[in-house]
């Protein structure tokens, strides 16, 4: 139907008639007899001068042939790569015409989400929509490219399972055959890729849909799309090798630069540097460690297990309700409290700096040096401390860290990172059983096997495992671990988890069945996919990388999903919807 895409057209055109088709993107009268119309395709925009009496409005859809010719002097428009021709002497189709938009059409306007989700095939029109999901395309391409130079061999996993434990709620879907039974939509392909491995399958990838019911969040769907892989008589440097492969490859189509080899930081590390098992190391404002400092203090509040600061570059201008605002934001995340202190000139004829704060008066004069040192403190900083239990104290400095010094997603680079050497458990549970940090398939680490046979409550958590997990600018992009391949090691596991011999049976048997029949050593990685879209496009939220989303609240609004089903189909299904519990609050 058409010669060339609108936004095409350049000056080496002029003097040739050309077909164009799109929608209209706006409209200016000339004259009386005369209208220029923008006319929009995924391409660009160009400029058409049609006849004034043409019904051509907004997002109309017209096909147009006329003849190229440079626009007259002092017409051109810099800002468009069409900005030096039009198109004139034209004949006009209208194609389809269009009710106004529900939305204004410029890029800056911001329009609520919900309405934009609500008319997404408007909303896609948009540059930065068109713009995002063909980055997401390169990205599929280059992922696929480069697990396939290396061996990896695409397999299908199927969406109709018995339950994945990857930690959150699973979708159900009721099974009509067998009343009252349930599948479980995949959390991801993670028990059916080992079991690839068992079935020598050797090298396997998937561009997966996963699908977990949680809460969701700026980087977070209830479906989303991972790099799947997984791959037989390996280590985890290999793993490391096929995976910085992969998203050296994506990162390369999307901006043209290929990231140079990608850092690595063990857990524990990040946890004492940056407060965090996925750092952001865009940017510095490391955690210090100022613990020894207060051995003998008189300050209550530092008679704890850990006291560590971070210092902020210039905040010493921050007023006192700003400094109030965030002792209170740490309360809210669990803290006891925060101490600041502003770095100041001190008075007086031999200089030097002084700690302002409204704690200093119950610290000692080698404490106050001491924090100032330690903290390498500038005149015009502020200084901010924490004191508590270790992790939590890394946790709430690694918190404030973020909100002081994170640069916006479009700047700074993109930082990789491996975080490797990761527990084998996150913590400990009311019935006193540990939680597994990664998934109960987890290797744990080799020096770690040991301790593992004999500790007990607390001394589990520093039993270290082989999961590693990949970061982007304080994104967790991906995870994945060296697995148990003998039925022995993982009973062994699903024990200390506190899932006894019945319950592995029934959820995992098929599994251990699996391994009895000789089971390669195998480990494997995951990444999201909308994940690492998004960062590389510019996104602050993966919903602007999706083509139709869910709003935060879990709906569609384009489809209104999720909607109630007729009665008749649920009575097939064996199934009644309870009547809603009233609030009687
Ligand atoms: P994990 O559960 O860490 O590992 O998931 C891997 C990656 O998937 C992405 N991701 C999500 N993206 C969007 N919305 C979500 N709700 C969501 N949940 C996870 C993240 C995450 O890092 N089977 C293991 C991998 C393995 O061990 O091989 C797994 O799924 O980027
Ligand atoms: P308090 O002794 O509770 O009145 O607290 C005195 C100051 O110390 C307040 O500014 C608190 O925010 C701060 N503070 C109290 N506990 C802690 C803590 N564990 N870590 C850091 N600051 C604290």
């Amino acid at each position: 139907m058409r010669t060339h895409r609108c936004g095409d057209i350049r000056l080496e055109h002029a003097g040739e008639t050309v077909t164009v088709c799109g929608w209209v993107d706006g409209r200016r009268e000339h004259s009386q007899h005369l209208a220029f119309i923008d006319l929009r395709d995924y391409a660009g925009i160009v400029q058409v001068v049609v006849d004034g009496n043409h019904d051509l409005r907004s997002e109309y859809v017209a096909r147009i042939t006329g003849t190229v010719a440079a626009r007259l002097d002092g017409t051109a428009n810099a800002n468009l790569p069409t900005g030096e021709i039009e198109i004139r002497d034209c004949t006009v189709e209208v194609l389809s015409t269009a009710e106004a938009p529900p939305f204004p059409m410029d890029e800056r306007t911001d329009v609520d989400e919900t309405i934009r989700l609500r008319h997404r095939y408007v909303d896609l029109r948009k540059k930065r929509m068109q713009k995002n999901l063909r980055t997401r395309a390169v990205v599929n391409s280059a992922i696929r490219s480069a697990m396939e130079e290396q061996g990896f061999v695409e397999v299908e996993t199927p969406m109709l399972i018995a339950s994945t434990p990857e930690g959150a709620r699973d979708f159900v879907v009721p099974s009509r055959q067998k009343p009252g039974n349930f599948y479980a939509l995949p959390q991801s392909p993670q028990i059916f890729k080992q079991l690839c491995m068992v079935g020598g399958i050797d090298r396997y990838y998937q561009i997966a849909r996963c699908m977990r019911d949680e809460d969701l969040r700026a980087d977070r769907q209830f479906e989303f799309m991972q790099l799947d892989m997984e791959a037989s008589f390996v280590t985890q440097e290999d793993v490391f090798g096929f995976i910085s492969h992969a998203i050296a490859g994506a990162t390369e189509a999307v901006t043209g630069e290929r990231p140079t080899e990608i850092p690595r930081i063990t857990w524990d590390d990040a946890m004492e540097r940056f407060g965090s098992d996925k750092p952001d190391t865009r940017f510095g404002m490391e955690l210090v460690n100022l613990t020894d400092l207060f051995a003998e203090t008189e300050f209550n509040a530092f008679k704890a297990d850990r006291v560590m600061g971070i210092r902020m570059p210039g905040g010493a201008e921050f007023s006192r309700s700003k400094l109030d605002d965030l002792t209170d934001m740490v309360k809210r995340w669990g803290g006891k409290g925060l101490v600041w202190m502003k770095v100041e000139a001190a008075e007086g004829e031999q200089g030097g700096l002084t700690l302002n704060s409204p704690v200093a008066k119950f610290c000692s004069e080698a404490e106050l040096a001491g924090i100032a040192e330690r903290l390498e403190a500038e005149e015009g900083d502020v200084l901010f401390l924490v004191a508590d239990r270790k992790r939590r104290t890394q946790h709430l400095l690694g918190l404030l860290r973020i909100e002081l010094g994170r640069p916006p997603v479009t700047e700074g680079g993109f930082n990789y990172l491996w975080v490797v050497d990761f527990p084998l458990f996150e913590d400990i549970n009311d019935d006193g059983k540990p939680v597994p940090a990664h998934h109960p398939f987890t290797m744990p680490h080799p020096d770690d096997i040991e301790v593992l046979e004999t500790a007990e409550g607390e001394a589990l958590l520093d039993v270290r495992s082989q999961a590693y997990d990949l970061v982007l600018n304080g994104w967790e992009l991906g995870s994945g671990s060296v697995r148990i391949h003998r039925s022995d090691v993982q009973s062994r596991i699903f024990d200390i988890l506190g899932i006894g011999a019945e319950e592995a049976q029934l959820k995992f048997g098929f599994l251990l069945d699996a391994f009895k029949y000789g089971a390669p050593p195998h480990a494997g990685f995951a990444f999201g996919i909308d994940r690492v879209t998004a960062l590389l496009a510019g996104e602050e939220n993966i919903r602007e990388v999706i083509a139709f989303p869910k709003t935060q609240s879990g709906a569609d609004p384009l489809t209104k999903a999720p909607t109630p089903i007729d009665t008749s189909h649920l009575t097939e299904l064996g199934l009644q919807v309870l009547p809603e519990e009233e609030d009687f609050s």
